[in-house]
């Protein structure tokens, strides 16, 4: 949530810094700001995207330092005034913060007691002025300054720092909010992603929680909270410009849609061999018997990946035979979960960063539990706080709608599932064989579904005037019924429920009439009669189907007003391919009514703030 770009070295820092927040805009997007030294510190934000904030730059200045930032509003509308950088009341200090300041109420009481002045309603400002309160109060040094401020500090930040005497550092910080120095030749860089440094190296120092970086332009020095200096591992970024750039689709989230059979061929490469029917997975192979012993798994999760920890659900229930509770992040960490040693926790985030599922992975471990992270990104902060996991080795995903996330994810929890199985005898050899030829199947399955996906077209034009929409499946089917129904609203702003289909007639039944769309994913498993059922209840309220099945399945097409079918595979592993035309019919129709599908309104990326 918001990104963060500061840049130190030989080249035009705001240069750097634009390009930079371009390619985080995707964590936030409502207003955008950038801070600069100059011989003074100038400051140049406002309300909207960072295309606008270039403009307002002046294209003479030269400026070698700075940091730049887009923001997803918590306090405060956004307007310019809100917008960050913030400064102190000398204007000597400009910072960019990622996270939730939340004692800036009693903070800022105290700073106005003393005099102080503030403008906007962030929770921010409050630190740009504390930071200069203790300068004022004799702590010449700007990092100590800067520690003495964030001792008083409750919440959560990632910052950047800059101030006019002290032009030649910038002070990062972190707690809670992920950070990461770029380390460069002559240049150092600081971001909350790492897509933003990618261009100018790809050696990279992660902060951890509680550390203070003073960053110069060939130098760092990471310090922890007890001031400590510490030797901070470089990691070696494996992210290629291609993987963050469109490549000549109007918008990510197309790009990473057609990316689904590369994300799925990358994420099974090395780890199932189809002869031997086996499953090779080395982030857990340590594990396996502590895994293998757990009483009952509790996957964690926010949205999209907690959709992918349903089917995972169902995967571990019938598979491995093991009870399996699937919990949002968000409410699992306020419940006083009865969850501690014996148990194991899968957390399933893509970015590695959600707050709520880090929270979650915390307390579980603080508990007792093992706990497993299956992530996308490489090094976040989920990444290293579980015990073990599985990388999904999708790639960078920069639509705000998660795509091939999520079929990365299902993949991974099926190959954790079956190695599971296995491991424990509670599957034949037969059905693992089975399941892992097809799993190896399922990239080419995924084009051949993409190939022929201009065949939604024309029921994308017919329902894009629709303002509901209602999404139903059975068993495996049904977290599918609740993506397809998370991607439409998300990108569209249609309101969409995705419901078990024989629910429906406990009450949403009474939404139906002939002008509600109702989008049905039916296999040709053993649901597959009630479901044809259900389709007839539908029907006998002049509901208008459009149904997803599997080839064959003539049964349900006759029924349907438009049906699109996918190949056929196994029962377990169908939710890899009737997702794909519910993300393309979304995104058909978000496009149709002039929605902005990469930065749909109000949403950020990656929700690192509760
Ligand atoms: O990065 P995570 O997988 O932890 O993110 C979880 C959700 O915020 C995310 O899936 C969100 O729901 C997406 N916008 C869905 O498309």
């Amino acid at each position: 949530m918001c990104g963060i770009v500061g840049y130190i070295g030989d080249k035009k820092a705001s240069d750097v810094i634009i390009k930079g927040l371009k390619r985080l805009e995707y964590r936030g997007y409502d207003s955008a700001g950038i801070a600069y030294q100059n011989g003074e510190l100038q400051v140049k934000k406002g309300k909207g995207k960072v295309a606008k904030l270039e403009a307002m730059l002046d294209p003479n200045e030269n400026a070698t330092a700075g940091i730049g930032h887009t923001r997803w509003a918590t306090h405060g509308e956004p307007n310019d005034v809100n917008s960050h950088p913030h400064t102190s009341t000398s204007q000597k200090i400009a910072l960019v913060h990622n996270g939730i300041i939340e004692n800036y109420g009693s903070l800022k009481k105290v700073l106005q007691n003393k005099g102080y002045e503030f403008y906007s309603e962030t929770d921010t400002e409050v630190l740009a002025k504390l930071i200069e309160s203790f300068l004022e109060n004799g702590e010449n040094e700007f990092k100590k300054a800067v520690q003495l401020a964030l001792a008083q500090v409750e919440g959560t930040y990632g910052l950047a720092i800059i101030h006019a005497d002290h032009p030649d550092i910038i002070i990062a910080a972190r707690k809670g909010s992920p950070l990461l120095i770029g380390v460069g030749k002559n240049e150092m860089l600081v971001a909350s992603d790492a897509s933003a440094v990618a261009e100018y190296t790809d050696q990279v120092v992660y902060l951890e929680d509680g550390e203070l970086a003073v960053i110069e332009r060939d130098n760092y020095n990471v310090e922890s909270s007890d001031s400590t200096s510490l030797i901070k591992e470089v990691h070696e970024l494996a992210m290629s410009l291609d993987e963050i750039e469109k490549g000549g689709y109007p918008y990510f989230m197309l790009k990473e849609i057609f990316e689904q059979p590369k994300a799925i061929a990358d994420c099974l490469r090395g780890r199932i061999d189809p002869e031997k029917g086996t499953v090779t997975l080395g982030g857990i192979a340590d594990v396996m018997e502590k895994l293998a012993g757990a009483k009952r798994l509790v996957i964690a999760a926010c949205g999209t990946s907690w959709h992918s920890g349903i089917v995972g659900e169902y995967l571990f229930e019938s598979l491995v035979k093991i009870p399996v509770e699937v919990e949002y992040a968000s409410e699992l960490r306020y419940k006083e979960p009865l969850i501690g040693e014996g148990d194991v926790m899968i957390v399933i985030s893509q970015s590695g960063e959600t707050a709520d599922t880090l929270a979650a992975l915390r307390q579980a471990k603080e508990n007792g539990a093992l706990v497993l992270g299956v992530v996308n990104v490489v090094g976040s902060s989920i990444a290293r706080e579980t015990d073990a996991g599985v990388y999904i080795h999708a790639g960078p995903e920069i639509g705000v709608a998660s795509t091939k996330a999520f079929t990365a994810q299902v993949t991974v929890l099926t190959l954790i599932a079956i190695m599971l199985a296995q491991y424990k005898k509670s599957i034949s050899d037969e059905k693992a064989k089975k399941l892992i030829s097809e799993l190896a199947l399922i990239p080419e399955k995924m084009q051949q579904v993409l190939d022929k996906s201009e065949n939604l077209r024309e029921v994308s034009n017919l329902f894009s005037y629709a303002p509901n929409f209602l999404y139903l499946g059975r068993s495996v089917s049904f977290p599918v019924a609740l993506e397809g129904a998370l991607k439409l609203k998300e990108i569209s702003y249609i309101h969409a429920e995705g419901y078990p289909a024989a629910e429906m007639k406990h009450g949403p039944i009474a939404l139906i009439d002939d002008m509600m769309p109702v989008v049905v994913i039916a296999g040709t498993n053993h649901t597959n009669d009630k479901m044809v059922s259900n389709i007839e209840e539908v029907r006998a309220r002049k509901g208008r189907i459009i149904a997803i099945v599997t080839e064959g399945n003539a049964e349900v097409e006759d029924l349907s007003e438009f049906s699109f079918s996918v190949p056929d595979t196994e029962d377990e592993l169908s939710p890899l391919l009737t997702v794909i035309p519910l993300q393309i019919l979304s995104y058909n129709i978000a496009v149709n009514r002039g929605c902005d599908v990469d930065q749909p309104r109000n949403l950020a990326k990656s929700v690192t703030v509760e």
